[in-house]
């Protein structure tokens, strides 16, 4: 393959952007300038939603504006609860997702303006209405009652209520709260850039947005922490975690959770997670996972010196706030389709077509011969 190809875009800058940044100056991912560890000790994950779609963290009154539309938007239509009710119960929560916010593009009566003002009520909409969506499945594929949204519950309250009938404590509430602010936006990852290419040619925000999904169900992207989990539940035991990741390494497998695109000495995110991780493993008193987490780390870095990424501590934290495996992922989308939508709307600011260039490698030009000749 000639050298002025880059796979996958490897290195290559591909358009400017102001919404976030890895910034190696302190060695951290910043959101509109604001260091995400930052955010996440300061703030609940509604403040960083609006600072990422709005460009500046919110005061008070501006906050409370945007939780009332935020809650007000949570009801689903009923062609969309029925549409869910009929789902496969196998379905992946993904697809779920992908085909929930499908069915809201039909409906939204905004589909066809793609005006700055309509595509931020076409966000809040899709923002409010899809952790309501998967935590009717959540429930419908268990055989139990679809539990409404209830608006006096914050963003991450409301998710926890709608899936398990409460709202766990405090503590476990802001653990969520930091994993959704962690998930919320990283600059063009492979799902964003889906979205952003989708926008190029003038497409609305639901099909962006579904593509984004799409992309960020692969287990190289976002359904990475689903399989971290996998992988943790095929370890068992802290015991067996020496044993397991050396053969997987000697095996030449891809471990899920390690490595990344851009973080080459560990991902900015990590240590929070971490930390949060560890106070949710304290409160259900389960060590395992833990046990488990640093003896793979260990060797990962030792022998590979690949470091973990956001999805490795994520994974096993879902795990122990009672989520079913098949649902990380999903809570990677109700956080990033904030990221995802502060990429749309600066994508139709400045847009140009996404249209790449290929090096063509098949047969030299040649004639058609008739079928009854061949
Ligand atoms: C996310 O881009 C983003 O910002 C994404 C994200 C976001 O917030 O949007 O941060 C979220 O998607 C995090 C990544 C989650 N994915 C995984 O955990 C899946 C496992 N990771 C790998 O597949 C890999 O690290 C990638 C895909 C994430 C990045 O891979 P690259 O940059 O394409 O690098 P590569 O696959 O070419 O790997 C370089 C070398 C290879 O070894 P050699 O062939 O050169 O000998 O490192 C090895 C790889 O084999 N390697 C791994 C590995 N990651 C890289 N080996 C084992 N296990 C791994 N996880």
């Amino acid at each position: 393959m000639s050298d002025d190809i880059k796979k996958g875009l490897l290195g290559i800058t591909v358009d400017e952007t102001e919404v976030s940044k890895v910034m190696p100056e302190i060695n951290s991912l910043t959101y509109r300038g604001y260091a995400a560890q930052d955010l996440c000790a300061k703030c609940k994950f509604e403040e960083v939603a609006y600072l990422i779609l709005n460009g500046e963290l919110p005061n008070k009154k501006q906050l409370k504006a945007f939780e009332k539309i935020e809650r007000k938007e949570r009801n689903l239509s009923k062609t969309l609860l029925d549409d869910i009710k009929k789902f496969p119960k196998k379905a992946h929560p993904m697809d779920v997702a992908r085909t929930a916010v499908s069915i809201m593009g039909l409906e939204d009566k905004d589909t066809k303006d793609n005006s700055p003002k309509s595509n931020m009520r076409k966000v809040m909409r899709i923002f409010a209405k899809t952790p309501v969506a998967l935590a009717a499945f959540y429930r419908i594929r268990k055989g139990k009652k679809v539990i409404p949204p209830k608006k006096k519950l914050s963003f991450s309250e409301n998710f926890f209520h709608m899936c398990f009938g409460k709202v766990p404590s405090k503590e476990i509430v802001k653990a969520f709260d930091v994993s959704l602010i962690l998930y919320a936006e990283h600059s063009f990852n492979v799902s964003t850039f889906t979205a952003r290419t989708i926008t190029s040619s003038l497409s609305d925000i639901h099909g962006a947005i579904t593509g984004a999904i799409a992309s960020l169900k692969g287990p190289l992207h976002g359904g990475a922490n689903e399989e971290v989990m996998h992988m943790m539940n095929k370890i068992k035991k802290p015991e067996n975690a020496l044993n397991w990741i050396n053969k997987a390494l000697d095996n030449k497998d891809v471990v899920m959770g390690f490595g990344h695109r851009v973080y080459k000495s560990g991902d900015s995110r990590v240590p929070t997670m971490r930390e949060y991780f560890g106070k949710v493993a304290k409160i259900k008193k389960d060590k395992k996972f833990e046990k488990i987490y640093d003896i793979v780390e260990k060797v990962m870095i030792d022998r590979k010196n690949i470091h973990p990424n956001v999805d490795y501590p994520t994974g096993p934290t879902y795990h122990l706030m009672g989520f079913d495996t098949d649902f990380f992922t999903p809570i990677f989308v109700i956080s990033r389709i904030t990221g995802w939508s502060a990429h749309i709307i600066e994508q139709h600011a400045a847009n140009k077509l996404i249209r790449p260039l290929a090096s063509y490698k098949g047969n030299k030009y040649r004639k058609v011969v008739r079928l009854n000749q061949r």
